[in-house]
């Protein structure tokens, strides 16, 4: 059996949390495998609104295993406020939340580094979400970071207060900020108890072994791809691979058992934080696009920064990604435009291009626009695709034909049940 990947095709926050929830009751496991508390996948059902940073999206299906895989960094802090949040609602999680040994830790002096350094770099920051996720990661790779199953070890007090001390002398190169670590270490602590209670495993070999045994497994992924460290706007990137190859390292699976690879996109674009953003839209569009899509950050509040849907862009990450599967987002966030636009080419250094020049941050490009009929009406009654206005599938259709991938559903609003499916797709939703 292969393993489905879900991801973000754009800049983040594209509706990846309702596409696994909506999903996950296909699959026998849902697993994060990259990422931390920095990412925020908001879910609406019944009338009720959860927002997950650490726990998988497949969570509130009632039959589904959850893996927090090896490639994630936790905060016990932020994953016990999501715990109580199952527990606040009545889910019975305690069997089907697991998490891998191998998963990194982030220490309360991870998130002081980080925004020491976000504070240093002035003008220049990156506008992280703060919660340590860079830190977290350069002590992985730089060998010193404590795991979760660190936690068992006799001397995990002495490895805990040595990367503290390492830490505190790295704080000293930056310009001073404010903490309190004997509160927040106190609390770290005590959450460090939700972690002993939960099941840990090694991951890599409990997900092959179910990959042996037939099992369906779904991978979600956090951020989006323009945010991947290595293919995303460098420097203003996450610190870890976003892009589907971070499965094989998020939760230790050969590139081999990847099976479909679902891309998500708005049908616009939008951006939290600095760097470059091709079609970002400053002026009233723009603003009405944020309000319209309630595009504030679910994990931040931040005001994202909203454009119109980038051709060359998508064209790009569903290369790195070998997306097989499109799914558009917040189709109706459009709905009252009266004509809606697609970027379709780039123009930089006085030539036109389909590719995404190697420094986005220096090279000005101006993209070219192809402009849209809007479909101006309320999706909210339609259930199934070709009830869709002419326009909105015209658009949705340029969309598939520009990207060379079927889209196979389309979401009309935040709520589980508010999607389409376009075609008889691959997985039989
Ligand atoms: P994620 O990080 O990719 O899971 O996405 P976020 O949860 O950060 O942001 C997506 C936002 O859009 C959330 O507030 C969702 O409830 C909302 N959303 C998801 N799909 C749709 C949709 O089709 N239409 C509208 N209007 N909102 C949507
Ligand atoms: P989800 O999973 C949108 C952005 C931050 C910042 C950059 C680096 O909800 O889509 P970091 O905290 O990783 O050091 O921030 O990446 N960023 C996100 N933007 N959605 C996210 O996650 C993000 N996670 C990080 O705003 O620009
Ligand atoms: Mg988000």
């Amino acid at each position: 059996m292969a393993i489905d990947v879900i991801l973000g095709l754009q800049w983040g926050d594209e509706g990846k949390g309702k596409i696994v929830d909506y999903l996950a009751r296909q699959y026998d496991i849902v697993a994060r495998f990259q990422g931390g508390p920095n990412a925020g996948h908001t879910l609406k059902f019944d009338g009720n609104k959860f927002v997950l940073h650490t726990i998988p999206s497949g969570i509130f299906r009632p039959d589904q295993i959850n893996l927090i895989g090896n490639g994630v960094v936790i905060d016990p802090i932020t994953l016990s406020k999501e715990i109580k949040l199952l527990e606040d609602a009545g889910v019975d999680y305690q069997e089907r939340l697991f998490v891998a040994r191998k998963a990194h830790l982030i220490l309360p002096t991870h998130r002081y580094l980080d925004a020491a350094s976000e504070s240093a770099k002035g003008k220049a920051k990156i506008g992280s979400t703060l919660k340590g996720i860079g830190p977290t990661y350069m002590d992985k790779t730089g060998r010193n970071g404590l795991r979760v199953g660190d936690i068992e070890l006799s001397n995990f007090d002495e490895l805990y207060e040595a990367l503290k001390n390492k830490h505190l002398d790295l704080l000293k190169i930056y310009p001073p900020i404010d903490f309190n670590l004997e509160e927040e270490e106190a609390q770290w602590k005590a959450c460090l108890g939700t972690l002993r209670k939960m099941i840990k495993v090694d991951g890599e070999y409990y997900i092959n072994e179910q990959l042996k045994a037939g099992k369906k497994i779904l991978a979600e992924g956090a951020q989006g791809s323009m945010l991947d460290i290595d293919f995303g706007t460098y420097p203003y990137v996450t610190s870890s691979n976003t892009v589907t190859s971070g499965v094989c390292n998020g939760l230790g699976v050969a590139p081999h058992q990847i099976g479909e690879v679902i891309g998500i996109t708005k049908a616009y674009c939008t951006r939290v934080g600095s760097g470059p953003f091709p079609t970002e839209l400053d002026n009233e569009d723009g603003e009405f696009l944020r309000k319209e899509g309630a595009e504030f950050g679910a994990t931040t509040g931040r005001p994202r920064r909203c454009g119109w849907i980038d051709i060359p862009q998508l064209q790009y990450t569903i290369m790195l990604n070998g997306v097989t599967q499109l799914v558009v987002t917040k189709i109706d966030v459009l709905n009252q435009f009266s004509n809606v636009q697609a970027g379709v080419a780039y123009e930089y250094n006085g030539q036109l291009s389909n590719q995404l020049p190697y420094d986005m941050n220096y090279t000005k490009i101006k993209p070219s626009y192809q402009s849209f009929p809007g479909w101006k009406c309320n999706l909210d009654d339609v259930v199934e695709y070709d009830f869709l206005p002419a326009e909105a599938k015209y658009f949705l259709e340029f969309i598939e034909d520009k990207l060379e991938v079927p889209i196979t559903m389309v979401s009309t609003g935040p709520e589980r049940k508010k999607l389409i499916k376009k075609t008889a797709s691959v997985i039989n939703a």
